[in-house]
Protein backbone atom coordinates (compact mmCIF):
# COMPACT_ATOMS: atom_id res chain seq x y z
CA UNK A 1 0.00 0.00 0.00
CA UNK A 2 1.37 3.67 -0.48
CA UNK A 3 0.42 6.28 1.77
CA UNK A 4 0.05 9.48 0.23
CA UNK A 5 -0.60 12.74 2.23
CA UNK A 6 -0.20 15.74 -0.68
CA UNK A 7 -2.71 16.37 -3.81
CA UNK A 8 0.95 16.25 -5.93
CA UNK A 9 2.00 13.05 -4.50
CA UNK A 10 -1.84 11.74 -5.18
CA UNK A 11 -2.05 12.64 -8.59
CA UNK A 12 1.41 11.09 -9.23
CA UNK A 13 0.26 7.70 -8.25
CA UNK A 14 -3.00 7.46 -10.10
CA UNK A 15 -1.64 8.81 -12.94
CA UNK A 16 0.55 6.34 -13.14
CA UNK A 17 -2.14 4.02 -13.07
CA UNK A 18 -4.36 6.01 -15.05
CA UNK A 19 -1.69 5.84 -17.60
CA UNK A 20 -1.45 1.64 -17.89
CA UNK A 21 -5.48 2.24 -18.73
CA UNK A 22 -6.18 0.40 -15.23
CA UNK A 23 -9.90 1.51 -13.72
CA UNK A 24 -9.85 3.57 -10.04
CA UNK A 25 -12.39 2.98 -7.53
CA UNK A 26 -12.32 5.84 -4.43
CA UNK A 27 -14.07 4.97 -1.44
CA UNK A 28 -13.92 8.44 0.69
CA UNK A 29 -13.72 8.21 4.68
CA UNK A 30 -13.72 9.79 7.62
CA UNK A 31 -11.63 7.07 9.44
CA UNK A 32 -11.97 5.75 12.32
CA UNK A 33 -12.45 2.97 9.92
CA UNK A 34 -14.52 -0.46 10.58
CA UNK A 35 -16.17 -3.63 9.27
CA UNK A 36 -18.63 -0.71 7.02
CA UNK A 37 -15.72 1.20 5.28
CA UNK A 38 -14.04 -2.76 4.91
CA UNK A 39 -17.26 -3.46 3.26
CA UNK A 40 -16.90 -0.92 0.72
CA UNK A 41 -13.25 -1.71 0.37
CA UNK A 42 -13.91 -5.30 -0.51
CA UNK A 43 -16.68 -4.20 -3.33
CA UNK A 44 -13.94 -1.50 -4.72
CA UNK A 45 -11.36 -4.41 -4.85
CA UNK A 46 -13.79 -6.28 -7.31
CA UNK A 47 -14.53 -4.12 -9.45
CA UNK A 48 -11.75 -2.30 -10.37
CA UNK A 49 -7.97 -2.72 -10.69
CA UNK A 50 -6.71 -0.68 -8.48
CA UNK A 51 -8.31 1.04 -4.98
CA UNK A 52 -7.90 4.90 -3.43
CA UNK A 53 -9.09 5.17 0.29
CA UNK A 54 -8.94 8.93 1.73
CA UNK A 55 -9.08 9.79 5.30
CA UNK A 56 -10.11 12.94 6.08
CA UNK A 57 -12.29 14.78 8.78
CA UNK A 58 -13.60 17.04 6.59
CA UNK A 59 -14.09 20.28 8.81
CA UNK A 60 -16.92 21.90 6.57
CA UNK A 61 -19.70 19.27 7.16
CA UNK A 62 -19.37 19.70 10.48
CA UNK A 63 -22.86 22.30 11.96
CA UNK A 64 -21.67 21.08 15.63
CA UNK A 65 -17.83 22.07 16.49
CA UNK A 66 -18.27 19.73 19.65
CA UNK A 67 -18.80 17.28 17.17
CA UNK A 68 -16.06 17.60 14.83
CA UNK A 69 -13.55 18.19 18.19
CA UNK A 70 -15.08 14.95 19.34
CA UNK A 71 -14.93 12.97 15.81
CA UNK A 72 -12.46 9.79 16.53
CA UNK A 73 -9.40 10.22 14.92
CA UNK A 74 -7.52 7.14 14.93
CA UNK A 75 -4.79 6.94 12.13
CA UNK A 76 -2.06 4.33 12.90
CA UNK A 77 -5.37 1.81 13.12
CA UNK A 78 -6.69 3.13 10.07
CA UNK A 79 -3.93 2.39 8.22
CA UNK A 80 -3.13 -0.91 9.27
CA UNK A 81 -6.62 -1.89 8.41
CA UNK A 82 -6.54 -0.24 5.10
CA UNK A 83 -3.29 -2.32 4.46
CA UNK A 84 -5.00 -5.24 5.27
CA UNK A 85 -8.28 -4.58 3.34
CA UNK A 86 -6.20 -4.69 0.02
CA UNK A 87 -6.05 -0.61 -0.31
CA UNK A 88 -3.63 0.45 -2.99
CA UNK A 89 -3.31 4.06 -2.52
CA UNK A 90 -4.07 5.59 1.29
CA UNK A 91 -4.43 9.67 0.92
CA UNK A 92 -4.37 11.16 4.59
CA UNK A 93 -4.49 14.81 3.71
CA UNK A 94 -4.42 17.90 6.04
CA UNK A 95 -6.77 20.66 5.72
CA UNK A 96 -4.34 23.08 4.22
CA UNK A 97 -4.11 20.08 1.91
CA UNK A 98 -7.72 19.68 0.90
CA UNK A 99 -8.29 23.47 1.38
CA UNK A 100 -6.11 25.72 0.62
CA UNK A 101 -8.35 28.36 0.94
CA UNK A 102 -11.71 28.41 2.64
CA UNK A 103 -14.28 26.77 -0.18
CA UNK A 104 -16.76 29.19 -0.45
CA UNK A 105 -19.02 27.48 -2.67
CA UNK A 106 -22.80 26.98 -2.33
CA UNK A 107 -24.35 23.91 -4.53
CA UNK A 108 -27.60 24.12 -5.49
CA UNK A 109 -28.43 20.59 -4.16
CA UNK A 110 -32.26 21.14 -3.99
CA UNK A 111 -35.04 18.73 -2.37
CA UNK A 112 -32.99 16.06 -1.45
CA UNK A 113 -30.79 18.40 0.37
CA UNK A 114 -33.49 19.96 2.43
CA UNK A 115 -35.35 17.40 4.48
CA UNK A 116 -34.30 15.01 7.22
CA UNK A 117 -29.89 15.63 7.85
CA UNK A 118 -30.29 18.65 5.11
CA UNK A 119 -33.37 20.00 7.74
CA UNK A 120 -31.49 19.11 10.83
CA UNK A 121 -27.59 19.97 10.08
CA UNK A 122 -28.01 23.09 7.96
CA UNK A 123 -24.56 23.37 5.90
CA UNK A 124 -23.93 19.66 5.89
CA UNK A 125 -24.76 18.58 3.03
CA UNK A 126 -22.69 21.71 1.02
CA UNK A 127 -19.65 20.51 3.22
CA UNK A 128 -20.26 16.79 2.01
CA UNK A 129 -20.83 18.12 -1.47
CA UNK A 130 -17.44 20.82 -1.15
CA UNK A 131 -15.14 17.87 0.19
CA UNK A 132 -16.23 15.07 -2.06
CA UNK A 133 -16.12 17.35 -5.68
CA UNK A 134 -12.66 18.25 -4.23
CA UNK A 135 -11.33 14.64 -3.36
CA UNK A 136 -13.05 13.39 -7.04
CA UNK A 137 -11.11 16.02 -8.90
CA UNK A 138 -8.20 14.75 -7.41
CA UNK A 139 -8.44 11.10 -7.64
CA UNK A 140 -10.49 10.93 -10.99
CA UNK A 141 -11.89 8.07 -10.24
CA UNK A 142 -13.43 5.82 -12.83
CA UNK A 143 -16.30 4.44 -9.66
CA UNK A 144 -16.81 5.70 -6.00
CA UNK A 145 -18.75 3.85 -3.30
CA UNK A 146 -21.21 5.08 -1.01
CA UNK A 147 -22.59 3.25 2.62
CA UNK A 148 -26.71 2.44 2.35
CA UNK A 149 -26.06 3.69 5.93
CA UNK A 150 -25.99 7.20 4.90
CA UNK A 151 -28.92 6.96 2.52
CA UNK A 152 -29.96 10.54 1.37
CA UNK A 153 -25.90 11.57 1.33
CA UNK A 154 -26.02 8.77 -1.94
CA UNK A 155 -28.69 11.06 -3.36
CA UNK A 156 -26.74 14.27 -2.47
CA UNK A 157 -23.56 12.58 -3.99
CA UNK A 158 -25.49 11.87 -7.27
CA UNK A 159 -26.89 15.38 -7.03
CA UNK A 160 -23.47 16.96 -6.82
CA UNK A 161 -21.82 14.47 -9.47
CA UNK A 162 -25.16 15.79 -12.12
CA UNK A 163 -23.97 19.23 -11.17
CA UNK A 164 -20.35 19.04 -11.47
CA UNK A 165 -20.69 16.80 -14.60
CA UNK A 166 -18.03 14.29 -13.69
CA UNK A 167 -17.90 11.08 -15.24
CA UNK A 168 -18.23 8.53 -11.96
CA UNK A 169 -20.35 6.02 -11.54
CA UNK A 170 -21.50 6.23 -7.98
CA UNK A 171 -21.79 2.56 -6.33
CA UNK A 172 -24.41 2.02 -3.57
CA UNK A 173 -23.45 -0.46 -1.04
CA UNK A 174 -25.34 -2.18 2.02
CA UNK A 175 -25.23 -1.49 5.02
CA UNK A 176 -23.25 -3.54 7.51
CA UNK A 177 -24.62 -4.71 10.64
CA UNK A 178 -22.67 -5.80 14.17
CA UNK A 179 -24.40 -9.67 14.64
CA UNK A 180 -27.26 -8.00 17.09
CA UNK A 181 -28.65 -5.57 14.01
CA UNK A 182 -26.83 -1.83 15.58
CA UNK A 183 -25.42 -0.95 12.40
CA UNK A 184 -21.78 0.28 12.40
CA UNK A 185 -20.78 3.98 12.92
CA UNK A 186 -17.11 5.42 13.85
CA UNK A 187 -19.92 7.50 16.42
CA UNK A 188 -20.69 3.17 18.21
CA UNK A 189 -17.53 3.98 20.13
CA UNK A 190 -18.86 6.59 21.85
CA UNK A 191 -22.08 4.83 23.43
CA UNK A 192 -21.16 3.98 27.15
CA UNK A 193 -21.70 -0.24 27.37
CA UNK A 194 -25.43 0.57 28.99
CA UNK A 195 -26.32 2.30 25.99
CA UNK A 196 -24.55 0.08 23.97
CA UNK A 197 -26.36 -3.00 25.38
CA UNK A 198 -29.77 -1.51 24.38
CA UNK A 199 -28.62 0.43 20.69
CA UNK A 200 -29.83 -2.78 18.82
CA UNK A 201 -33.36 -1.99 19.65
CA UNK A 202 -33.60 1.18 17.16
CA UNK A 203 -32.58 -1.65 14.14
CA UNK A 204 -35.00 -4.40 15.78
CA UNK A 205 -38.04 -2.03 16.05
CA UNK A 206 -37.66 -1.07 12.32
CA UNK A 207 -37.54 -4.42 11.33
CA UNK A 208 -40.18 -5.40 13.37
CA UNK A 209 -42.30 -2.12 11.62
CA UNK A 210 -41.41 -3.36 8.53
CA UNK A 211 -43.33 -6.90 8.78
CA UNK A 212 -46.09 -5.02 10.80
CA UNK A 213 -46.31 -2.29 8.04
CA UNK A 214 -49.51 -4.15 6.03
CA UNK A 215 -52.83 -2.70 6.39
CA UNK A 216 -51.33 0.36 7.99
CA UNK A 217 -50.92 3.78 6.92
CA UNK A 218 -47.49 5.52 6.44
CA UNK A 219 -48.71 7.98 9.39
CA UNK A 220 -49.52 5.02 11.54
CA UNK A 221 -45.94 3.18 11.27
CA UNK A 222 -44.53 6.39 11.54
CA UNK A 223 -45.86 7.04 14.94
CA UNK A 224 -45.44 3.36 15.90
CA UNK A 225 -41.93 3.60 15.49
CA UNK A 226 -41.40 6.68 16.65
CA UNK A 227 -42.77 6.15 20.04
CA UNK A 228 -41.75 2.57 20.80
CA UNK A 229 -37.74 3.98 20.27
CA UNK A 230 -38.51 6.64 22.48
CA UNK A 231 -40.01 4.40 25.32
CA UNK A 232 -36.45 2.60 24.85
CA UNK A 233 -34.36 3.90 27.63
CA UNK A 234 -32.49 6.81 26.92
CA UNK A 235 -32.99 7.08 23.54
CA UNK A 236 -34.88 10.37 22.44
CA UNK A 237 -35.89 9.98 18.19
CA UNK A 238 -35.08 13.53 16.61
CA UNK A 239 -37.04 12.27 13.63
CA UNK A 240 -38.32 9.37 12.01
CA UNK A 241 -39.46 10.00 7.87
CA UNK A 242 -40.89 7.62 5.63
CA UNK A 243 -39.40 8.82 1.61
CA UNK A 244 -39.27 7.70 -1.39
CA UNK A 245 -35.46 6.96 -2.41
CA UNK A 246 -36.31 8.39 -6.20
CA UNK A 247 -36.36 12.14 -4.22
CA UNK A 248 -35.97 11.99 -1.04
CA UNK A 249 -39.37 13.35 -0.18
CA UNK A 250 -41.61 12.51 2.86
CA UNK A 251 -44.78 10.29 1.43
CA UNK A 252 -48.20 10.36 2.87
CA UNK A 253 -49.68 7.07 0.92
CA UNK A 254 -47.18 3.88 0.04
CA UNK A 255 -48.60 4.15 -3.35
CA UNK A 256 -46.07 7.22 -3.76
CA UNK A 257 -43.26 5.05 -3.49
CA UNK A 258 -43.29 3.03 -6.71
CA UNK A 259 -40.43 0.51 -6.04
CA UNK A 260 -40.41 0.88 -2.21
CA UNK A 261 -40.25 3.55 0.12
CA UNK A 262 -37.39 3.95 2.99
CA UNK A 263 -37.46 4.92 6.70
CA UNK A 264 -34.82 7.01 7.92
CA UNK A 265 -34.26 7.35 11.73
CA UNK A 266 -32.07 9.60 14.01
CA UNK A 267 -31.51 8.62 17.22
CA UNK A 268 -29.73 10.90 20.31
CA UNK A 269 -28.80 8.31 22.82
CA UNK A 270 -26.90 11.19 25.26
CA UNK A 271 -25.29 13.14 23.14
CA UNK A 272 -24.43 10.71 20.21
CA UNK A 273 -26.38 10.72 17.39
CA UNK A 274 -27.41 7.57 15.39
CA UNK A 275 -28.98 6.90 12.12
CA UNK A 276 -29.96 3.78 10.45
CA UNK A 277 -32.73 2.88 7.92
CA UNK A 278 -34.50 0.57 6.47
CA UNK A 279 -36.40 -0.48 3.09
CA UNK A 280 -40.33 -0.93 2.72
CA UNK A 281 -40.77 -3.26 -0.22
CA UNK A 282 -43.37 -1.77 -2.34
P1 LIG B 1 -17.84 8.16 6.97
O1 LIG B 1 -18.89 8.39 7.98
O2 LIG B 1 -16.45 7.80 7.42
O3 LIG B 1 -18.35 7.05 5.99
C1 LIG B 1 -17.62 6.71 4.85
C2 LIG B 1 -18.48 5.78 4.02
O4 LIG B 1 -18.72 4.57 4.75
C3 LIG B 1 -19.85 6.41 3.73
O5 LIG B 1 -20.21 6.16 2.37
C4 LIG B 1 -20.76 5.68 4.69
O6 LIG B 1 -22.11 5.57 4.25
C5 LIG B 1 -20.09 4.30 4.73
N1 LIG B 1 -20.52 3.55 5.93
C6 LIG B 1 -20.46 3.96 7.21
N2 LIG B 1 -20.99 3.02 8.03
C7 LIG B 1 -21.40 2.01 7.24
C8 LIG B 1 -22.05 0.75 7.47
N3 LIG B 1 -22.37 0.34 8.70
N4 LIG B 1 -22.31 -0.04 6.40
C9 LIG B 1 -21.99 0.36 5.14
N5 LIG B 1 -21.39 1.53 4.85
C10 LIG B 1 -21.10 2.35 5.89
O7 LIG B 1 -19.75 9.51 5.09
C11 LIG B 1 -18.69 10.07 5.34
O8 LIG B 1 -17.68 9.49 6.06
C12 LIG B 1 -18.37 11.48 4.84
O9 LIG B 1 -19.56 12.21 4.75
C13 LIG B 1 -17.64 11.49 3.48
C14 LIG B 1 -18.49 10.89 2.36
C15 LIG B 1 -16.29 10.74 3.58
C16 LIG B 1 -17.32 12.97 3.10
O10 LIG B 1 -16.55 13.57 4.07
Amino acid sequence: MKTVRTAKELREAVGAVKADGRSVGFVPTMGALHAGHVSLIERARADNDVVVVSVFVNPTQFNNPDDLRTYPRTEEADSEKLQAAGVDIAFFPSVEEIYPEPDTRVFELGPVAEVMEGAMRPGHFNGVAQVVSRLFRMVQPDRAYFGEKDFQQISVIRRMVEIEGFDIEIVACPIKREADGLALSSRNVRLTPGQRAVAPAIHRILAESVDGASGRSVDEVKRAVTDAINAVDGMEVEYYEIVNPADMQPIAEWSEAEGGAVGCVTVYMGDVRLIDNIKYPA
